[in-house]
């Protein structure tokens, strides 16, 4: 029941092409694999041909607007939904054929969580160690040092229902770690989180992946996912539109830049004897066009340099967003 990684990998069929993410799923590296992945509901197809790979150690975004298929894909993932075609591997099985096995070593945070308004905290996740077979002896720490881990540990034996979205939220995370799974996947976790909830987020899953863990996030924000991720795949209508490591998008994209400074009219003289007009100014700044990011740095030190009380600098809706939209426009 239980195959190791390596001879798993074995029976991973070669692609014709020779194509890298062969190679990758041949790599006990890559906590998800996906090839290729279609979804029919009905007439409507939510996927339509997804591939991506998550290795272990790393925060794989699964970024797409909404209606993209990013909750279909996870649900596979999940072992909770079955593919209409393609591979699937998680943790080096196939969730079809060894859903068990798939779910002992994956965790898995839903966009709505469903949790059980009376239990608390404590009582919640001693009940999921339980229903992941976690040694009894063992389950009052695992649980405790859970609580501790996600901040709730001063709420655990209040009822769940007085925690706040952001609570519930940790809890459904410590609830998706009570098995400490080689493999996480979380759909939209930090939609509805204030700032504070996001940082800790992130926090604890830059732990999880140091520790080694395969991490798949969904979101429709792309800033939200722009500092935490490592890695992005971009989707939209149910395909894979590209899989980009966070550096490299940064890199090819030339993004209009945004600019504020304390003295608007000095910004302003200053932008003028540039020879830079701005594409628009709002309470938010002065939105200048796309440069480098040579070029951008280069700008910034010379409006400080001449007196320009500069408070913010930086790329426009953020690097993934103008990745996204670039790709976007490459496919139109
Ligand atoms: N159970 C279902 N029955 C019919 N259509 C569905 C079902 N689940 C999802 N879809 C459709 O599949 C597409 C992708 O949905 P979803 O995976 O929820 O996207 P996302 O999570 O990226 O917003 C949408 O067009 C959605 O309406
Ligand atoms: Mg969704």
């Amino acid at each position: 029941m239980c195959l190791d990684d390596a001879r798993y990998a074995l029976r991973v069929p070669e692609e014709p092409d020779g194509d890298v993410m062969v190679q990758a799923s041949a790599d006990s590296d890559v906590g998800i694999w996906v090839r290729g992945v279609t979804r029919r509901f009905g007439t409507a197809e939510a996927l339509r041909g997804i591939d991506l790979s998550a290795p272990y150690g790393r925060i794989t975004a699964l970024v797409g607007p909404n209606g993209a298929g990013k909750t279909t894909l996870l649900l596979i993932l999940a072992t909770l939904l079955t593919p209409t075609a393609g591979q699937v591997r998680v943790a080096g099985l196939d969730p079809v054929a060894d859903p068990d096995g798939v779910r002992s070593r994956t965790g898995w945070m839903p966009d709505a969580l469903g949790v059980y308004e009376q239990l608390t905290p404590r009582e919640y996740l001693a009940f999921f160690a339980e229903a992941y077979r976690i040694e009894p002896a063992l389950v009052a720490d695992r649980v405790a040092a859970l609580l501790a881990r996600v901040h709730l540990a001063e709420h655990a034996d209040q009822p769940v229902h007085v925690l706040s979205r952001g609570q519930k939220q940790r809890l459904g995370l410590a609830r998706a770690l009570v098995h400490e799974p080689r493999v996480l996947l979380l759909d939209e976790p930090a939609a509805g989180l204030d700032p504070r909830s996001r940082s800790e987020l992130r926090d604890l899953l830059r732990e999880l992946a140091a520790s080694g863990v395969a991490i798949l996030v969904s979101s429709h924000i792309l800033a939200e996912l722009e500092e935490l991720a490592d890695r992005v795949v971009f989707v939209a209508e149910g395909r894979t539109v590209s899989e980009e490591e966070i550096a490299g998008v940064s890199r090819f994209v030339v993004s209009g830049w945004r600019v504020r400074a304390l003295d608007d009219a000095a910004l302003a003289t200053a932008l003028a004897a540039r020879g830079i007009a701005p594409l628009g100014i709002t309470a938010a700044g002065s939105d200048l066009p796309p440069m480098s990011d040579v070029d951008a740095a280069a700008l910034l030190a010379s409006l400080v340099g001449d007196g320009v009380p500069v408070i913010a600098f930086g790329p426009i809706g953020g690097q993934l967003e103008a990745a996204y939209l670039a790709l976007n426009k490459e496919r139109r």
